[in-house]
């Protein structure tokens, strides 16, 4: 692993430009389960039936009492940790440029990131499916489910549910940073999700390196990316940055 830590350091200071990708795991060290895997979300409902458009349509009660109302508790507590919080770091060294992320948490954010693509929209806010009025999720009243508008529409997170399209500004963005880095890190995200988990093939096929951390290997990790560091996301960020002081 020291080597690999070495080789990363080594890469983001050559670069010219880096992109990141981020999933669930980043933010697994904040206390947000993952989606995937073990005490993964989807172990415990079916995706298609809990943020599926669909049912979301057909019963809005039932997405918000199985689903959103425990994001919202675990979401109002979690704060970055040390890996949000080095990418922050290496955004204001001028190291990265963007983040891309699948989260709908905020972290990166609130660590102090300025640049960030929300591939799957926020669930710090909502939006009314009448008016669009929007409202910041920590404020909205859950006495009663589904929550509601002051014109009584229901509300809705300003996250993408299945079956619904990625933001066009999202995906264009995220289309021209994955072509124009030198480096992209892909950390913490099983990449099976399309389209999130072609935005590597994007970077490597534009000729950038790819640097996956992840405690387990992904699709990506033999075809597409140049090495995984397998280890925790925010361990990995601390030990990556820290040598790249030891460099300076
Ligand atoms: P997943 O839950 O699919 O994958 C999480 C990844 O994080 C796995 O590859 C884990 O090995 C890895 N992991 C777990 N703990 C980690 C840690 N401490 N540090 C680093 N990595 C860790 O999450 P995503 O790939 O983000 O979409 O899922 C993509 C999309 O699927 C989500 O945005 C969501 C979901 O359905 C929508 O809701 C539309």
């Amino acid at each position: 692993m020291a080597d690999l830590i070495k080789r990363a350091a080594e890469d983001l200071s050559a670069a010219k430009m880096v992109t990141a990708l981020t999933g669930a795991g980043v933010s697994v060290e904040s206390g947000i389960p993952p989606f995937r895997g073990k005490g993964g979300l989807w172990e415990k409902y079916d995706p298609m039936e809990v943020a599926h458009i669909d049912s979301f349509m057909q019963n809005p009660e039932k997405v918000w009492n199985l689903l959103f109302k425990d994001m919202k508790a675990v979401l109002d507590k979690a704060a970055p940790n040390d890996c949000h919080k080095g990418l922050a770091k290496l955004e204001k060294l001028g190291i990265l440029k963007t983040i891309i992320t699948q989260n709908v948490d905020g972290l990166h954010q609130k660590a102090g990131s300025g640049d960030v693509i929300e591939f799957h929209g926020n669930m710090a806010w909502q939006r009314c499916m009448d008016c669009n009025k929007r409202y910041a999720t920590s404020s909205i009243n859950l006495n009663q489910i589904p929550p509601r508008c002051s014109c009584d529409g229901i509300l809705r997170p300003d996250a993408v549910l299945f079956g619904e399209m990625i933001p066009p500004d999202a995906l264009w963005r995220s289309r021209k940073v994955a072509t124009d880095c030198d480096v992209m890190l892909v950390i913490g995200t099983s990449a099976i999700v399309q389209p999130a988990a072609l935005i590597p093939i994007i970077a490597k096929e534009s000729g950038a390196k790819v640097i996956e951390i992840n405690p387990e290997p992904t699709p990506l990790t033999d075809d597409i990316s140049d090495y995984l560091i397998r280890g925790i996301a925010g361990d990995v960020m601390r030990r990556i940055l820290s040598q790249m002081e030891k460099m300076l």
